[in-house]
């Protein structure tokens, strides 16, 4: 989905996904302060990070970060900035947590979900930061007086009766009176109002002229304020960045009006019925793997640790019957009746990717023992609705072959130059190459014959991830009872061809997605066990056809021929299969 409106104000909504973390990790109660301060550093990261984010609002475990009117940001695709932007914001958190809670360790993957609202004028906008503001007033003035009441010995249940009904007045009085607390002056801004984050223009020395007097630059900082009324036009009109990237507010809000605020969060429901695939991808990994110093082309422990992501995805989201992952990518397949957030993409793309990141981040130390992780990594993500089982399985094989195709040439390219060339020779070298040659020129260069299909499976066919349900004989703890078959669920990680019918087949009780698929050729594969089976076909016709030519004494025409009969096929294929899919970034080297 792309915003149409050019320029509207754009507003990413986040919040906590689970109260686990908070129970888990024995949260202070009503509020932790610490945690609000972690949430704090957070935004505090996001807006120096993506600098169209003008200005942040939050309380409690949500925060909005509203984008300039005219941002251009990944051109206003709302997946891709509000995954970015959920994703990064989750892998600062689990970065930050050992600064904010040394006492603590993390034991659970903390996630968010996020939205998008558009706000049409700056009106509206106005209207939704008096409604958050509020919304952090009520919900914190009630919390101070049910743990109030809770430690004053009420039972929790009495407690929230008693609560029922109050108005904002009875609870202040019911706070001075019974527990002495004047609620505006007792208790810290930070919980009553909430937290802000603004830009804010500091002069900075750069450095000394010859003189030894400092340059002087201004910069924009970020600095994290708790304002009593932020909808206010004394507080807003004073910011004279926000006038210029969001408009002026020309009246004061007196009243929330929460229904029609409510209106604005209009999410769309992905299609009943159809298989959905959550795809997402590592943002800049070229740069996070050569800072990180990755193995080229491919790293194991890299590779490894985002199976192991893929594992505690699958592991979390029942409703995943499928991954499959190569590179900095993974695709999470949704049983086509799921109802996971009511089917609203932006939750289900929000969460999945959000879990990932944080499991990356968390994860980063058993993979990499003696690296640092330099940077917060961060993914993006999309929603696709695949309606046949066959068309997923179409879309599941274009990965595969990308796969296929992207590491044969990656393998060739680092094997050039660690023999000597340089990049942009090997680059030409490479250049309408095609797979036997590769095969050959791999098998020259490193001294071993058929060297490509000797490389580990994970490099060659990338990684699948599934539930297996295999039975098992379980000894029951009374001996004389004897043993039982029990069916056992668990989470693997297979390196297998998934482009032959034989793989959905043997699985065809845990996916049902054994329909034919639209390319399957009726014959064995003779190539190579990680061949894609539908250029088979097309390698077997272009080999009669070479012959064909050879024999009616045009041999010095067969070979570009049938090249171009031969490419014309395999781009038709992939167009095909790309056809149900979103725009894909990679391209595709034949
Ligand atoms: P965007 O996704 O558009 O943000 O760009 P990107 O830099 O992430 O590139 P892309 O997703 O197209 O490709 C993934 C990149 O990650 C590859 O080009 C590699 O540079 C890098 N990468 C992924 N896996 C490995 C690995 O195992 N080893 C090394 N050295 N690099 C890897
Ligand atoms: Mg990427």
């Amino acid at each position: 989905m792309r915003w149409r409106m050019k320029s509207c104000r754009l507003i990413l909504l986040l919040f906590v996904l689970t109260a686990e973390i908070f129970a888990v990790h024995e949260f202070v109660k009503p509020t932790c302060k610490k945690s609000l301060e972690l949430m704090n550093e957070c935004a505090r990261d996001v807006l120096e990070h993506f600098p169209d984010i003008t200005f942040s609002y939050g309380y409690s475990d949500e925060f909005s970060f509203v984008f300039k009117k005219e941002t251009k940001f990944y051109q206003r695709r709302a997946s891709k900035i509000l995954s970015l932007i959920v994703s990064f914001f989750t892998s600062v958190y689990v970065s930050k947590w050992k600064e904010v809670f040394p006492e603590k360790d993390l034991r659970y993957s903390p996630s968010f979900r996020g939205r998008v609202i558009l706000c049409a004028s700056v009106e509206v906008l106005q209207a939704y930061l008096a409604w958050r503001q509020n919304e952090c007033h009520i919900s914190n003035q009630y919390d101070t007086c049910l743990w109030q009441l809770i430690k004053g010995g009420k039972p929790e249940k009495e407690a929230r009766e008693m609560l029922e009904g109050s108005r904002k007045q009875d609870k202040n009085e019911l706070l001075y009176q019974c527990f002495n607390i004047n609620y505006k002056k007792s208790i810290p801004q930070i919980f009553r109002q909430g937290t802000c984050a603004l830009r804010t223009e500091v002069e900075v020395s750069v450095k000394n002229k010859d003189d030894c007097c400092p340059i002087k630059r201004s910069k924009r900082r970020v600095t994290l304020v708790h304002m009593e009324n932020i909808a206010s036009r004394r507080f807003w009109n004073d910011q004279l960045y926000l006038l210029k990237e969001l408009g002026y507010f020309s009246e004061d809000v007196n009243k929330t009006k929460t229904e029609y605020l409510k209106s604005f969060q209009y999410e769309s429901r992905l299609l009943l019925s159809t298989w959905i695939v959550i795809r997402i991808d590592g943002c800049h990994f070229h740069r996070f793997s050569k800072v990180h110093k990755f193995e080229k082309p491919n790293d194991e422990a890299a590779l490894n640790l985002m199976n192991s992501c893929a594992v505690g995805v699958l592991e979390e989201f029942n409703d995943i019957v499928f991954s499959y992952g190569v590179s900095d990518e993974y695709s999470f397949v949704l049983k086509k009746e799921s109802q996971l957030y009511g089917r609203r993409a932006s939750e289900i793309v929000s969460a999945i990717v959000s879990y990932f990141s944080s499991m990356y981040t968390m994860k980063w130390k058993d993979f990499f023992p003696h690296k640092e992780m330099m940077y917060p990594p961060y993914f993006d993500g999309r929603a696709i609705c695949y309606p046949s089982s066959q068309i997923l399985r179409d879309y599941l094989a274009w990965r595969q072959v990308d796969c296929h195709i992207n590491n044969q040439y990656n393998t060739c390219f680092w094997m050039l130059v660690k023999s000597g060339k340089t990049k942009s020779a090997a680059q030409s070298y490479l250049k309408g190459t095609q797979v036997q040659e590769k095969n050959e020129l791999l098998a020259q260069l490193s001294g071993t014959t058929d060297y490509y299909n000797k490389l580990p499976p994970m490099f060659r066919l990338g990684s699948s991830v599934y539930r297996n349900k295999e039975e098992k004989k379980i000894l029951s703890d009374k001996e004389e009872e004897g043993s039982l078959d029990k069916l056992c669920v668990k989470v693997v990680i297979e390196y297998c061809n998934i482009i032959e019918p034989s793989f959905w087949e043997a699985h065809s009780a845990t996916f049902s997605l054994t329909g034919a698929s639209k390319y399957g050729v009726p014959f064995g594969n003779p190539f190579s066990s990680c061949f894609p089976k539908e250029f088979t076909s097309i390698v077997h016709s272009q080999h009669g056809c070479f012959h064909h030519l050879c024999r009616q004494g045009m041999s010095r025409v067969a070979r570009p021929t049938c090249m171009h009969v031969f490419q014309e096929n395999m781009l038709k294929i992939l167009h095909d299969i790309k056809m149900y899919t979103n725009a894909h970034t990679h391209t595709i080297k034949l």
